[in-house]
């Protein structure tokens, strides 16, 4: 079995345990609450059997039909009360477990807000769903059908093996005695049809990923002739799914013959020895007749505790990931500095980095960009300018040497306030569910200003072209946009925001020429009166550039205006050959 196969034989672990009944402690009275409720059911449930051991011996037997009413009502009272208590305890348990679900997926998704970047590029964002939904609702499980349900089983038992130890000694401890054999082979087939579960699943989810991907990819597994190995796959992962579910329907098919077997062997028993003593008028009639009652009884609350365990497992697993999740160091929030406005100087003193242990994306970068000014970087891909746009608004921490801004190391500074003063417009646009306006101004600036930006940008023009403007419902990421259209949103968010300093990574993507014009118009409109940095592919952004760096795996490598390095006949002389010579 793979790790993730195993997962379920952790057990249960008493510390996590306590962390996870932690949720519970603002909701203590509602608990002891509950508490008390499944203890007073519990007794009211189990007091059925022993009523008509009082029928039976007390009335039936010597013809009192007037008591025998009696006992028939109080009967009936029971019932009632039995109901009553049941549904304030399911409600009360419930809700204890809604309102811990809350606070715990409020905590999950606080805590995601503020974990590093660096935690992102690690993470699959489908496994950071599954924690905020399907691991949060297995402890849903383990809060409300999982502890409680435990405890009302426990009590349960107890109850019933202390209405039969008031009836018979003896009896009791015949029962005792047979009960945890029962007890451990319905837990271990539980345990095992549990194993097999979870191996299904796994393999379940496998299967479905291998099927996704083929689907999504069928143009290129056509385009490519794989059918052969892609339908070679799915029937591997298909046939070790189809395993899984056999093994799990050999041990569940075991397991409710099993529990009859059992309470078919101690309802023997008990016959036969109370039987018995029933001839040696050692014991009453009526307390075989609710022993008969009380062995049947044992078996549900044995067989829940059976499945819950598992339940429990399974929630331990999740809280495992949740906390694992939740125990990740959050992004720092820096220094205490702020500043209202900044003149926009930004130097990087040789700074290095790497994202990963010793692999060095940026070696000993320096260089100096003044209030004002427009810096471009070029250089080939892969060679860090992307990088160099994340430090300024410390996604990622360097390892060696400062990057300042106004002299001030971006590390003392307020996060938030540094970000802040930082235009940002990346290489992929992002575009959340909504509509164009909330989109350009985040839903943090006036109607106003998005329109200025908008119009600022050269964005109005094609806001205009959409059925309903700026209040166009983006579907689906803005998959409908064109690469050139996405781009002008994102400069239109950028400068609502009203940013010191604009960083601009522009993307690559082929763009129409009017789009181009449009782009380019917009561009120098950003860069005007404010600090740039630009990772820039266009060459009239690099001709109009204050200063070019020219980066080469991690390093700058030079420096200067256009024409100057263009004598210079190096690295950049030969990437403007290669790149722009048609232009
Ligand atoms: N999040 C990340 N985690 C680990 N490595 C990364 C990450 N982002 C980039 N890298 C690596 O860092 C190096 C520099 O990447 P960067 O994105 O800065 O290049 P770039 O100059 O912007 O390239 P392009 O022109 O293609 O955008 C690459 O080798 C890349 O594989
Ligand atoms: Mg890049």
């Amino acid at each position: 079995m793979s790790a993730e196969e195993s997962v379920d034989d952790t057990g249960i672990d008493p510390r996590l345990l306590a962390r996870l009944l932690g949720y519970l402690r603002p909701y203590a009275r509602w608990m002891l609450l509950t508490l008390a409720l499944i203890t007073a059911a519990s007794a009211v449930q189990q007091a059925g059997p022993f009523l008509t051991k009082i029928a039976v011996d007390d009335y039936i037997l010597p013809g009192d039909a007037e008591g025998l009413g009696w006992v028939i009502s109080v009967y009936a009272s029971l019932l009632v009360l039995q109901f009553g208590i049941s549904y304030a305890q399911g409600w009360a348990t419930s809700m204890v477990g809604q309102w811990a679900m809350r606070d715990v997926r409020a905590q999950i998704f606080a805590h995601l807000q503020r974990l590093p970047l660096r935690f992102y590029d690690r993470t699959p964002i489908g496994r950071l769903m599954a924690h905020n939904t399907s691991d949060v609702d297995a402890l849903n499980e383990l809060f409300t059908d999982g502890v409680v349900s435990v405890l009302s089983d426990i009590f349960t038992i107890f109850a019933i093996l202390g209405y039969i130890f008031y009836m018979d000694v003896k009896l009791g401890l015949l029962t005792s005695a047979a009960l945890p054999l029962c007890f451990i082979a319905i837990v271990w087939l539980q345990q095992r049809t549990f194993r097999a579960d979870r191996v299904a699943r796994t393999r379940f989810a496998r299967f479905t990923a291998s099927l996704q991907e083929v689907i999504s990819g069928m143009e290129i597994v056509q385009l490519f002739g794989c059918e052969q190995r892609s339908a070679d796959r799915f029937a591997e992962a298909n046939d070790a799914y189809l395993d899984a579910r056999l093994q799990r329907t050999f041990y569940h098919s075991l397991y409710f013959p099993f529990m009859e077997l059992c309470g078919v062997g101690v309802m023997a028993l008990v016959l036969w020895y109370g039987g018995g003593q029933v001839l040696r008028e050692q014991i009453e009639w009526g307390v075989l007749v609710a022993m008969l009652q009380y062995v049947t009884r044992f078996f549900m609350p044995i067989r829940d505790i059976a499945e819950r365990y598992s339940t429990l497992q399974m929630a331990m697993a999740s809280s495992e990931r949740i906390f694992e999740l939740l125990d990740y160091e959050p992004e720092p929030v820096g220094g205490g500095y702020r500043a209202e406005r900044v003149r926009g100087e930004i130097e990087f003193r040789d700074v290095s980095f790497a994202y990963e242990g010793e692999d060095w994306v940026l070696r000993e970068a320096s260089f100096r960009a003044s209030p004002g000014q427009s810096i471009a970087l070029v250089g080939a891909t892969g060679a860090g300018k992307s990088t160099i746009i994340n430090l300024i608004s410390r996604f990622y921490e360097i390892q060696r040497g400062q990057i300042l801004l106004d002299g001030v190391d971006v590390r003392e500074w307020d996060v938030e306030a540094l970000r802040r003063h930082i235009g940002v417009v990346q290489q992929d646009v992002f575009l959340f569910a909504g509509d164009i306006e909330g989109n350009i101004g985040l839903d943090r600036t006036s109607r106003d200003r998005v329109e200025q930006a908008a119009r600022d940008v050269n964005a109005d023009r094609f806001i205009a072209t959409l059925p309903k403007g700026l209040a166009h419902q983006v579907a689906e990421r803005g998959v409908s946009f064109s690469a050139g259209q996405r781009q002008l949103l994102a400069f239109a968010r950028a400068l609502a925001a009203e940013p010191d300093i604009l960083v601009l990574d522009e993307a690559t993507a082929n763009i129409d020429t009017e789009t181009e014009m449009w782009i380019q118009e917009a561009v120098d409109k950003l860069m005007d009166g404010r600090t740039s940095i630009v990772v820039a592919h266009r060459l009239s952004t690099i001709r109009n550039a204050d200063k070019i760096l020219v980066m080469h795996h991690g390093r700058i490598r030079e420096e200067g205006r256009h024409e100057e390095l263009l004598a210079q006949q190096g690295i950049y002389y030969r990437l403007h050959q290669l790149q722009y010579s048609e232009e």
